[in-house]
């Protein structure tokens, strides 16, 4: 693992810091020169942070404790800048084990949002591998490369962003064939599953996260319609929290009920044709065009960002990698400009 993806040692200036004070109350910070946390509970100056190790129990001016840890990953997602919605770390997990995602492996994902997702994957193909991100709205990307930067200090080697649309610009920049795994994370996913069927390799694994059950069936369908797929593979995943203090050992009473959907299949070798498919007669898609147009961001419930929003979420998170790559700076000595 490279040292950029073992964040350890003391608080340095650049840092983001999650602090957990009275009563349980979260604030995550970045830790700047002369810069302050301010609660009716009184001022934590970030300089009593800095050269503490992780783990650290600090005091503010008011004498009240705050616990300071690097955020993990999936705490730096949850509060990271926002420009669409991001993959929860629930789903994250099941992402990388069912698209089988490997040190090494070419992975496609599209569209990158927020880049939480792509920290996941990031994180699973390791130095050697390679991620091309593609993103239709420029203003999101952005977005996305400084949350990367922000979480690891740097702009990974390993990752390409490119702007536009997936079927126009995939077939620019990979060879067909090439791709061992391709995430769709967007509305309408089977509009680019022709290009991905033309870009992953044979046994290569499309995986597609899809927030509602209608655009889960049109995607399945559409997969299945082109016969270059093996049978595809839904599920959804639930995860409950508990409780467990003393004898009150029960579930929480409150949960994420749902978030998405997540379908696998597999690409097949050019002309193969597998057994079952072959005794069942392709269905042709039972959807019509006015039913694919009915797929709007408003008609599946995805609460679109004003351009103003989207603009200081910009901002915000390109102030955060500012930090982070001037506290890379000063950790190496190099000067950051
Ligand atoms: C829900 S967001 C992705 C969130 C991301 N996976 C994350 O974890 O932060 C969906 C994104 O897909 C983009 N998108 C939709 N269709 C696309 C396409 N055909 N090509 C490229 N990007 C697309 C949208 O602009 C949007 O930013």
């Amino acid at each position: 693992m490279s040292a950029d993806l073992r964040p350890s040692g003391p608080f340095r200036y650049g840092d983001r810091v999650q602090l957990t004070g009275p009563k349980g109350r979260l604030h995550t910070v970045t830790l700047r020169e002369g810069g302050e946390l301010h609660t009716h509970h009184g001022v934590l100056r970030h300089e009593n942070i800095v050269d503490q190790p992780d783990g650290s129990v600090v005091t503010n001016s008011g004498g009240h404790e705050y616990l300071a840890l690097r955020p993990l990953l999936r705490d730096f997602v949850m509060s990271m800048p926002r420009g669409a919605a991001i993959v929860y770390p629930k789903d994250a997990a099941q992402i990388l084990t069912a698209a089988d995602i490997f040190p090494g492996a070419t992975v496609v994902e599209a569209g990158v949002g927020s880049g939480a997702l792509s920290l996941w994957l990031l994180r699973a193909i390791g130095d050697a591998g390679r991620l091309l991100s593609f993103e239709r709205r420029e203003e999101f990307s952005q977005v996305a490369e400084a949350n990367v930067e922000t979480f690891l200090g740097h702009y990974p080697a390993a990752w390409q962003v490119v702007v536009g649309d997936l079927v126009e610009q995939l077939p620019q920049v990979v060879e067909p064939g090439s791709v061992d795994r391709v995430v769709l994370d967007m509305l309408a996913p089977w509009e680019c599953i022709d290009a991905v069927a033309e870009a992953l390799t044979p046994g290569g694994v499309v995986l597609c996260y899809i927030a509602t059950a209608t655009q889960l069936s049109r995607v399945a369908e559409y997969i299945r319609g082109t016969g270059l797929f093996t049978e595809s593979e839904a599920t959804e995943t639930m995860v409950r929290g508990w409780h467990v203090e003393g004898l009150s050992v029960r579930p929480d009473h409150r949960m994420v009920a749902h978030t998405g959907f997540l379908l696998t299949a597999r690409r097949l070798a050019p002309g193969a044709v597998p057994p079952d498919v072959r005794k069942r007669a392709l269905k042709k898609p039972t959807y019509a065009d006015e039913d694919v147009e009915q797929w709007t961001p408003g008609a599946v419930g995805d609460r679109q960002i004003t351009d103003k929003n989207l603009r200081k979420r910009v901002r915000d998170a390109q102030r955060a990698a500012e930090g982070a790559r001037r506290a890379a700076g000063e950790s190496t000595g190099d000067a950051v400009n």
